[in-house]
């Protein structure tokens, strides 16, 4: 390669790294956004929107957090969508018990599809529910994960208190969602998904660029959690998204 290519390679480079760390963040007012994934088109069109490839590196990432606890027994992933993360635990973890959770039956029905072509059906239940109102007893469950949900919830004061409930002692509580005073970068990159590249059925509803209006922001969601039964909480802010660990 000549050095005229490199030397425009370390400039695109350069440029884009101005773009997603100079661009200043968004200041803007939330707009809740309450969907369940219950129609079928929208159901069909979010399910494909998770194989490109930013969706299934965001996946990769939450997998690679898991590492970190000592899952042993009961995993419940809540607002699980069409499965692409329980599925891949099952694959990583196949000794635990896990159940997927959806206030949506449609989107319900494509986890179970996705769960028989990887062979792991047998490994998952799938249950209707939702999180403010959670098909378990006290004391059940030991983890639970959220990812890309949390910003749905109509009442997440409930929802924390309900995660309470049924979380044994010990038990954890992991949330991965946008923060939506992301760079104004990544807003421009969800406004073109959204008007150009995603399903017609998510254009329709404003998906995926109404999720991270939707997002809490750092001071919103603690002050939320602090209303809660739970202490123990660590909240990890990065680019455009964030981690929150609860533990009761
Ligand atoms: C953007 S999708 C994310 C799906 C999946 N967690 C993922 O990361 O691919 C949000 C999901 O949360 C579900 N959901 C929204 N509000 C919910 C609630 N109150 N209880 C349970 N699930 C809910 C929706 O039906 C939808 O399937």
């Amino acid at each position: 390669m000549n050095s005229l290519y490199i030397l425009l390679i370390i400039i695109g480079i350069n440029i884009l790294i101005i773009l997603i760390y100079c661009l200043p963040r968004k200041k803007n007012l939330r707009e809740p956004s309450m969907e369940g994934f219950d129609s079928p088109e929208v159901a069909t069109a979010f399910e494909k929107m998770t194989n490109f490839l930013p969706f299934k590196l965001l996946y990769r990432k939450v997998l690679s957090q898991l590492n970190v606890f000592n899952l042993k027994n009961s995993f419940v992933d809540v607002g699980c969508g069409s499965g692409n993360l329980i599925v891949q635990v099952a694959k990583k973890y196949p000794n635990l018990d896990l159940i997927g959770v959806d206030l949506s039956s449609e989107i319900l029905e494509l986890a179970k599809k996705k769960a028989v072509e990887n062979n792991v059906n047998e490994k998952i239940v799938f249950k209707i529910g939702s999180v403010e109102n959670l098909p378990f007893p006290d004391k059940s469950v030991e983890f639970i994960i959220t990812t890309l949900s949390l910003h749905h919830w109509e009442d997440p004061k409930q929802a924390f208190e309900e995660i309470f409930r049924v979380l044994k002692d010990g038990g954890v509580l992991l949330i991965f969602d946008f923060r939506r005073d992301a760079r104004n970068f990544f807003y421009g990159l969800l406004k073109f998904a959204t008007k150009v590249v995603v399903p017609k059925a998510l254009k329709k509803i404003n998906e995926p660029l109404g999720s991270l209006k939707a997002g809490y922001v750092f001071s919103e969601i603690s002050q939320i959690i602090s209303q809660t039964s739970f202490s123990n909480v660590d909240i990890k802010p990065y680019l455009a998204w964030m981690f929150i660990k609860l533990e009761k």
